[in-house]
């Protein structure tokens, strides 16, 4: 997923046109975008959403509101039977929170004659100040788990904080932290990670320049919350035939030179962690739709 869209559950006229923009994925919020006393409405603005959605190739999210809130069995109620892609879970602290909503889609899966582990989660590993000492621990907490993903504004809440950005728009040390620590704990678990949303929704060079550095970084996607960002970031992390062409040429010396470690190409060595790396870029590729260029008559 290189592009995920925001849309509040309980904005039907946004759910409507969602699904034209070409994101690889809708979020429909029942969270931080829905007030308190539109909960329900919006449970079954995402119930009817998911349930009249053509099932193409976007997959269909549903934010749901977090464990502590003691409003996620209401949402989950409303969402599973209509099967989503995954729901993402807001504030999730660690593993244990992953094992938590695990227990609680397998229940509602078997309630509905859903096979077990159809509804994937996407969790947002750094909104408290407990998470970030936790965003190691997803590993192996359940084979649901697809991805982890930021964010600031909720951190910068809880820990007291004043501003989260400088005064050019960088990320101050507390968020660059929460940002790098989603990273690596997502390369722990093996899952994607996703990069926070950019919430200057008009600025497309600013986006742009933060989809740059979430890619070089490691990020293979990012949230957005306006349909005018989902081009630029589709873009970006659409690997570019240029780094198709280098993944190639990479495994091409790793074949042709079984049991070596390192290879030479143009000048410069890759071992052999490198594989791994250029084998996802690959996937990444194929995934929408560029096959390997090899594969061309
Ligand atoms: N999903 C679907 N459609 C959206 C959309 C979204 N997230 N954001 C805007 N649109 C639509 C608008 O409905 C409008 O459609 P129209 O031209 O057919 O009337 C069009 O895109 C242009 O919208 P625009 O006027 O530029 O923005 P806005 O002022 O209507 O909305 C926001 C601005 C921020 C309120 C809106 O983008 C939004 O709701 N974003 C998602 C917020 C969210 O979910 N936050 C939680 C995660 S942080
Ligand atoms: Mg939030």
């Amino acid at each position: 997923m290189r592009s995920l869209l925001f849309v509040p559950a309980d904005a039907p006229g946004k759910l409507d046109k969602a699904l034209g923009y070409g994101a690889d994925a809708i979020i429909v919020d029942l969270e931080d975008s829905v007030a308190p006393q539109r909960k329900e409405a919006a449970r079954r603005g995402a119930a009817d959403f998911l349930g009249a959605a053509k099932r193409g190739g976007t997959r269909l999210l549903v934010r749901v509101n977090g464990l502590g809130t003691g409003l996620t069995d209401a949402d989950l109620d409303a969402v599973v039977p209509v099967r989503p892609d995954a729901i993402m879970l807001p504030k999730a602290e660690g593993g244990a929170s992953i094992v938590h909503a695990d227990a609680k889609l397998t229940a509602r899966e078997a309630l509905h004659d859903i096979a077990e582990g159809t509804v994937g989660i996407v969790a947002i590993a750094t909104e408290t100040a407990k998470a970030l000492f936790l965003a190691g621990t997803y590993g192996g907490a359940s084979a649901r788990l697809l991805a982890l993903t930021w964010g600031a504004e909720d951190l910068s809440a809880e820990l007291g904080a004043e501003a989260n950005r400088d005064s050019e728009g960088n990320f101050l040390d507390p968020y660059r932290l929460a940002r790098t620590l989603c990273i690596a704990g997502a390369a722990a678990a093996e899952v994607q990670a996703l990069d926070t949303v950019y919430v200057d929704f008009r600025n497309d060079t600013g986006l742009r320049r933060e989809c740059e550095a979430a890619r070089r970084d490691g990020f293979t996607g990012k949230l957005a919350i306006h349909p005018g960002q989902i081009a630029t970031i589709n873009e970006a992390f659409t690997p570019t035939p240029e780094a198709i062409a280098k993944a190639e040429a990479i495994l091409a010396a790793f074949t042709a030179a079984p049991g070596a470690g390192v290879v030479g190409i143009d000048g410069v060595m890759y071992d052999r962690p490198h594989i791994a790396r250029v084998e996802r870029l690959l996937a990444r590729a194929r995934a929408v739709g560029l096959g390997p260029a090899t594969s061309k008559p």
